[in-house]
């Protein structure tokens, strides 16, 4: 099959169009014919090697991949053949990446995709959907409470904002420049820019929302001043890797860790066949572009997920 193997840390070019031997069948998994893969910022991070900070032991050769969406070949568990699934890979676990032909994974781990929601789009869903909603979960939201989403532009962030508002939060969101209108339509019910630094955001959302939000979700990876805008004993989850801000007035500080859970992608997937939420696809690229793929990202010039089709 065809996989897209790094041999080297780098820059996109390491990642290599490679044939290798399918995986074989293994108990308590099922292998799955990809149909598409996403591009995470962690896949960016594992193949230039900075990653190697949270994961010491990260080595090449390996492949990249966390997302998927395909159809089930055979194998344990709930999925008969020919299922379309969609799923979180457990790369930070097993380093065993979707950027492949065909993967051997645990069931627990996939959701059939309903109908209505085609592969290419239910592969841009699972990481960046499941991360959200446990962040929310993490910083303890409940109905009626105010919630800060930075990065809402951006795929954590948008999801975010849709499973809050989705909960009965009021959602204050930092949007991209240009992109108010669309955050709008997430179900924000505030839409900041991005402008200033951090202190200067929290002046802004301290404005809006004057005794501070109860909840600061942050893929945007702000952090430090970002904490100001937090009510005294409020909640601060830091999602990106980067340094977490000091915690003060009682405001607790924690960090989320994503897990991958089949029951909770297959609830996202049905609000998505049900018109519900919505993902984000920028740009569809075959995996043997994968390449070409993180350049893209990295350039920062698609807004929405980058999608690669096998
Ligand atoms: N903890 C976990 O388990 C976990 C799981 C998955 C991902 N992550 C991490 O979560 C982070 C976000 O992932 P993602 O997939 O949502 O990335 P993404 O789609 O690239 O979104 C990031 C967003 O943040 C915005 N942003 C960046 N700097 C900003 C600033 N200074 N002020 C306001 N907005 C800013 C970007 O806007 P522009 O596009 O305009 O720059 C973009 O919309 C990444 O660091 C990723 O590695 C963590």
């Amino acid at each position: 099959m065809k996989a897209i193997q790094q041999y080297d840390f780098g820059g996109p070019e390491v990642l290599t169009v490679t044939e290798i031997p399918e995986p074989e069948p293994r108990a308590g998994r099922v292998r799955v014919r990809v149909t598409g893969t996403s591009v995470n910022p962690a896949d960016l991070a594992a193949r230039a090697g900075w990653l190697r900070q949270v994961l010491p032991d990260l080595a090449p050769p390996f492949i990249l991949g966390a997302d998927l969406a395909g159809t089930v070949i055979d194998g344990d568990g709930p999925f008969a053949p020919g299922t379309r699934v969609a799923g979180l890979a457990p790369w930070f676990v097993n380093q065993e990446g979707t950027y492949a032909e065909v993967v051997s994974i645990d069931p627990a781990h996939l959701a059939q995709i309903p109908d209505g929601v085609d592969d290419v789009t239910a592969a841009a869903v699972p990481i960046t959907s499941e991360t959200a909603w446990q962040s929310l979960d993490l910083g303890g939201l409940e109905a009626g409470q105010t919630v800060l989403v930075t990065g809402a532009s951006g795929a954590i962030g948008g999801w975010a904002v849709q499973h809050a508002a989705g909960r009965g939060a009021k959602v204050v969101a930092v949007a991209s420049n240009g992109d108010e209108k669309y955050v709008e339509g997430l179900g924000a019910d505030i839409v900041l820019g991005r402008a200033g630094d951090a202190g200067e955001l929290a002046a802004a959302v301290r404005k809006a929302v004057p005794g501070g939000v109860d909840l600061v979700v942050d893929p945007a990876g702000i952090g430090g001043d970002l904490i100001h805008a937090v009510r005294d004993g409020g909640v601060f989850v830091v999602i990106a890797v980067v340094p977490e801000p000091l915690a003060e007035r009682g405001v607790e500080v924690r960090r989320v860790s994503a897990q991958s859970d089949g029951a909770l992608l297959a609830q996202i997937l049905a609000d998505l066949a049900d018109g519900k939420k919505k993902a984000r696809v920028g740009l569809i690229l075959p995996l043997t572009e994968a390449a070409e793929a993180h350049r893209k990202s990295e350039e920062r010039s698609v807004r929405g997920k980058i999608v690669l089709t096998v």
